[in-house]
């Protein structure tokens, strides 16, 4: 099923009359879950309107390379956050100064910021499409792992016949879908991947529960099942998913779907914070505060799942833990792999400022049995979720059909 939910997507629009035709391409990707910004250069300003832009795309139209208030260059903050970034049309011009590293403007310097995956379609005049020089750009930006949407042949705008129509909008939209769909490199493999925080009830209104938001354990799950693994989250966060999802609250609920799932697991990843200790007493009605200076609610030990699952599993499974540290983040890492038996240990760092928890970005460390590490910068859990993927099962191939 086609759909892009989380991805965010940059098009960048160049001074051509096809751009027109690309308004109908986001009115697509918007209907497909995709987040769209779009950056227009100062010549794509004279064919298309940003007030056309930001209706259909709900979200600001970025033309100027520098924007005061904010204090991140707009070209790197917008390359970061992106999953993809389409330029349509684009022009022999932005075609030249991208292949030539040259950033006069905020589209060409977010291009040549961009470290993911860049695609353009081409739209011009045939005799500029066969312009030797043009078409040495294009070699050597499809040489750089850059996609190149060829263009169609036809009767072109400026009154010639030839190569140089920007392509249909349905081929570009499908292009885009093929380029988010994974290879199916986990077809066959069961995944049981844990997310959120445990909640330990106190009363019918309080808790005692952590600032987990089980968006790392999703973003693996969504990874899992788009490299085609058969995946079961168990997770303390609804989740409306195409796998299984079993929903739990407390620690001892997920303990007893943990068990009840893990015979059948070629991996266990435990992404949840489970609380370590749940109050011994549930009160059956609300805790009152009259005549009460203070109150002790007394705890007992949870079980620890990812140790109990490790002790029991057999040696075809593979068993991954989670570790959120605030101080000696690699001394703590190290220490919970060899006394919970692990096959890899996820750290990482909450003492970060926007990374880990509740947030969607995360910088982490895997570290495998044979204390190998492998240091991963802020990515969003998204990206992560891949990779972490890619490093338990030492996929070295992870692109696209
Ligand atoms: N874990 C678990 N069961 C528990 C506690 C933790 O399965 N009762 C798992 C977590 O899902 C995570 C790993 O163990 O994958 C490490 O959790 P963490 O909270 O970092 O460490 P703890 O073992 O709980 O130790 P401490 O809280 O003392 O750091």
């Amino acid at each position: 099923m086609k759909n892009l939910n989380n991805k965010k997507i940059i098009i960048g629009i160049t001074g051509g009359i096809a751009s027109y035709k690309v308004c109908e391409l986001i009115r697509l990707l918007i209907k497909t879950g995709a987040d769209v910004r779009v950056i227009l250069t100062p010549n794509a300003r004279e064919f298309v309107t940003e007030t056309t832009l930001s209706t259909l795309t709900k979200n600001q139209v970025f033309c100027e390379q520098f924007y005061p208030a904010e204090w991140k260059p707009e070209h790197i903050s917008l390359a970061d956050d992106a999953d993809l970034l389409l330029i349509a049309p684009a022009s022999a011009n932005t075609i030249g100064k991208i292949a030539n590293g040259i950033c006069d403007n905020l589209l060409t310097s977010v291009a040549t910021a961009f470290s993911k995956q860049v695609i353009l379609a081409p739209a011009m005049n045939c005799n500029m499409w066969d312009n030797p020089f043009v078409q040495q750009n294009i070699k050597k930006l499809e040489q750089h792992g850059y996609q190149i949407i060829m263009p169609e042949s036809g009767n072109l705008a400026c009154g010639y016949e030839g190569v140089g129509r920007l392509a249909d909008v349905q081929v570009i939209f499908d292009f885009i879908i093929k380029n988010f769909e994974k290879k199916k490199i986990l077809s066959g493999k069961k995944i049981l991947i844990t997310a959120g925080g445990t909640k330990e009830p106190i009363d019918p209104v309080r808790y005692i529960g952590n600032r987990s938001s089980g968006k790392m354990g999703i973003a693996i799950a969504d990874a899992a099942y788009e490299y085609g693994a058969d995946v079961s989250l168990i997770s303390t966060v609804d989740a409306n998913k195409p796998y299984f999802v079993f929903k739990v609250n407390t620690a001892i609920e997920m303990y007893e779907s943990v068990k009840k799932h893990f015979c059948n697991t070629d991996v266990l990843i435990m992404a949840a914070a489970v609380a370590d200790f749940r109050p011994v007493d549930f009160y059956k009605n609300k805790i009152k505060k009259e005549n009460k200076d203070m109150l002790v609610v007394e705890l007992v030990k949870n079980p620890d799942i990812l140790k109990e699952m490790a002790a029991i599993k057999k040696s075809r499974q593979i068993i991954v833990g989670f570790c959120a540290e605030s101080k000696n983040v690699t001394g703590y890492a190290l220490k919970k792999l060899d006394e919970k038996n692990l096959d890899f240990i996820v750290a990482n760092d909450i003492s970060l400022t926007d990374s880990g928890f509740n947030s969607d970005f995360n910088e982490i460390i895997i570290i495998n049995k044979t204390k190998q590490q492998h240091r991963l910068a802020r990515k969003t859990k998204q990206e992560l979720g891949y990779l972490i993927l890619q490093d338990i099962f030492d996929i070295k191939d992870c692109g696209n059909d």
